[in-house]
């Protein structure tokens, strides 16, 4: 199976291929072409490879037109630190939630009306009689839980394995306004079937706004949208859930990643740091000399000078 960096290139830029790859035979050619007349292909033949061939010409014109591949190449075949283990997909598998929300979002809301008089209705009918609307329905509610259980074990893993030190601190921030924003978008959709339950447990959750201080009390009145809990309230609510908060997460979520693939991710803590390739000026070297410049029993060198030990990654010791 060709890699798919190599399939990116446009044909006539492709290397050629050596014996035995991409249809070249790996034997010799016939010596007598009369008496063994190569295999010819048949139009259906040929007609197969141009079709087999029609989606990578097709991305090799789009590509040629954008140089996406090289950004797509670097990205999904970047190295990973030695160690990386089963924790280091909690992020992906935070972003893969975000999307079953984001897609299963977008359907509820075709059937969905922000109305205090029919909010209620019209998720029973989603329940009821949309065609997989009870599936679609759970697991947009289920999948806020998952969601939140997620970031959070993300976050644990990141804090033990101490990803947010130098130089990662940036994204550890970038982390936390994506904790709050989800959290909020989990309040925020709580609301949205407008049943005792939600009713309820909105009110108790902007009077808990209201006791922070200084803009606790500001931040309750604009949740509530007027005196009290009602029309408005939902409103607002409905407007911050599907439109402000996706948007904002989305628009953080890209610098996430942009700077885990810049910065690479931090090996875990457990693995022993590279030994650091210091090159030394040739004019120190005597006869005999390692010229590595590593001393085993404490920092390297260069040129007598005593320099510190750094993370295989890129990042500072511990
Ligand atoms: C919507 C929420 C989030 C998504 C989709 C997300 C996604 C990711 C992904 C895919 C990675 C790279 C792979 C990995 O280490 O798992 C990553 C790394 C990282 N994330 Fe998140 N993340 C989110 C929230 C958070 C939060 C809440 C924090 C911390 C407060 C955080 C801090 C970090 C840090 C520091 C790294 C770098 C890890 C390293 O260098 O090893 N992220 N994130």
């Amino acid at each position: 199976m060709p890699k798919l960096s190599d399939l990116l290139v446009p044909a006539p830029l492709r290397k050629t291929p050596k014996p035995g790859e991409a249809g070249v035979p790996k034997t010799p050619a016939p010596q007598n072409l009369k008496d063994e007349p190569p295999e010819q292909q048949t139009e259906y033949g040929r007609l197969g490879e141009k079709a087999l061939e029609a989606p990578t010409e097709a991305l090799a014109w789009v590509d040629q037109r954008m140089a996406a591949s090289g950004f797509l190449t670097g990205m999904l075949f970047r190295k990973v630190p030695k160690g990386t283990n089963w924790f280091y997909t909690l992020g992906s598998a935070t972003l893969i939630a975000f999307i079953v929300q984001a897609i299963t979002g977008v359907f509820l809301a075709m059937f969905y009306t922000p109305s205090t008089t029919q909010a209620y209705t019209s998720i029973a009918h989603i329940n009821n009689d949309v065609f997989l609307g009870q599936f679609v329905h759970g697991m947009h509610k289920w999948g806020a839980s998952v969601m939140v259980i997620l970031i959070f074990l993300h976050m644990g893993r990141t804090f033990f394995f101490g990803a947010y030190k130098y130089p990662r601190e940036l994204n550890w921030v970038i982390g936390v306004v994506l904790l709050i924003l989800t959290m909020t978008m989990a309040f925020t959709g709580y609301l949205l079937p407008f049943d005792q339950r939600s009713y309820w447990a909105s009110i108790v959750g902007i009077n808990i706004n209201g006791t922070g201080p200084i803009v606790g009390p500001y931040l309750s009145d604009f949740l509530r949208a007027g005196p009290e809990v009602g029309a408005t309230t939902l409103s607002r609510f409905y407007a911050i859930h599907m439109l402000l908060l996706p948007g904002a997460i989305i628009a953080l979520i890209g610098a996430h990643l942009y700077l885990v693939v810049k910065l690479g991710t931090t090996a875990p803590p457990w693995t022993k740091a590279d030994k650091p390739r210091v090159a030394e000026p040739t004019t120190n070297l005597e006869a005999g000399a390692s010229g590595n410049g590593y001393r085993p029993n404490g920092a390297p060198t260069i040129a007598g000078v005593q320099v510190d030990a750094h993370h295989g990654d890129g990042t500072a010791p511990a």
